[in-house]
C-alpha cells in the first residue's frame, strides 16, 4: 500500500484539524508536539504521512500531487484558485472574509467611491469589488495586521478575516460589508482521487458522520 500524504495548515487551524481526524482514528502523536521543528510525520500503521505548511501553500501542494489531501480554510483556496476538488466542509473554524473599516469609511463604500483596499487577499478583493459590487477600486497587498492599514491611512477600508471581531474593536473599527462564510475544508489531488478513491471515500464518508 502506497503512502497517503496529508498536508495540514499551520497556525490555529492545525490542533482542530489534528483533532477531527483522530475522531476518525487517524491518529499522529508525533504532531501535537508544539516545540518540534520536524516537518514531516509518519503512522506506519495506517501508512499515512503527514506535514505542516503555510495555509497558503496547502493548495499548490495538493495540486501538484506532492499532498494528496490537504486540510485548510475556504479563504486560503478561493484565494489561491488551484485545481483541486474541495470535498468536504469541515466545520471549524469558522469565520467571515469581510469588508471592514471606521464606521465613517461606509459612505464611501455606499456611494462607489475610488477607495484603497488594504487587504491579505487581493483575488477575493477584486472579485467582490470588481465583479461583484462593480466598484472600482485600489487593491493594495499587505502580509498580516490589515487592521493597522485604515488607522494609520494606508486604506479607507480593509478584506480581511473576522472571527470574533475583537481585533476590529479593539481598533475602533467595525464590519460594513459582509463578503462570505468561511470555515475548514478537505481537498484532495485530482489524480489521488482517482488513484486512492476508495481509501480516500472512506476517509471523506467517516468525516462526514462526524461534521
Ligand atoms: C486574523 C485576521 C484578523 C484576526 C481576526 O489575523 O487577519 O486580524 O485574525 O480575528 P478576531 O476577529 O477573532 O479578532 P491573524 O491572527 O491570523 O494574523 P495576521 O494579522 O498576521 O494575519
Amino acid at each position: 500500500m502506497e503512502y497517503l500524504t496529508i498536508a495540514l495548515a499551520k497556525g490555529r487551524l492545525a490542533k482542530k484539524a489534528l483533532n477531527i481526524l483522530e475522531q476518525i482514528g487517524i491518529t499522529c502523536e508525533e504532531m501535537k508536539d508544539e516545540n518540534s521543528r520536524k516537518l514531516i510525520f509518519t503512522n506506519e500503521e495506517l501508512k499515512l504521512r503527514f506535514f505542516l505548511a503555510k495555509a497558503n501553500d496547502v493548495p499548490t501542494y495538493v495540486e501538484y500531487g506532492a499532498a494528496d489531501i490537504g486540510i485548510v480554510g475556504k479563504d486560503t483556496i478561493l484565494e489561491e484558485g488551484r485545481k483541486l476538488y474541495e470535498v468536504i466542509d469541515l466545520g471549524i473554524g469558522r469565520c467571515r472574509m469581510c469588508v471592514a473599516g471606521p464606521e465613517s469609511a461606509r459612505e464611501l463604500l455606499q456611494h462607489g467611491e475610488l477607495i484603497r483596499v488594504a487587504t491579505k487577499y487581493p483575488r477575493i478583493a477584486k472579485d467582490y469589488f470588481y465583479n461583484k459590487k462593480h466598484q472600482t477600486v485600489e487593491i493594495i497587498k499587505l502580509n498580516g495586521s490589515i487592521e493597522l492599514a485604515p488607522i494609520v491611512g494606508l486604506s479607507e477600508v480593509i478584506v480581511d478575516i473576522v472571527e470574533t471581531g475583537s481585533t476590529l474593536r479593539e481598533n475602533g473599527l467595525t464590519v460594513l460589508e459582509e463578503i462570505c462564510p468561511l470555515s475548514a475544508r478537505m481537498v484532495v489531488n485530482q489524480v489521488s482521487m482517482k488513484m486512492e478513491h476508495e481509501r480516500i471515500t472512506d476517509m471523506i464518508t467517516r468525516l462526514k458522520k462526524i461534521v
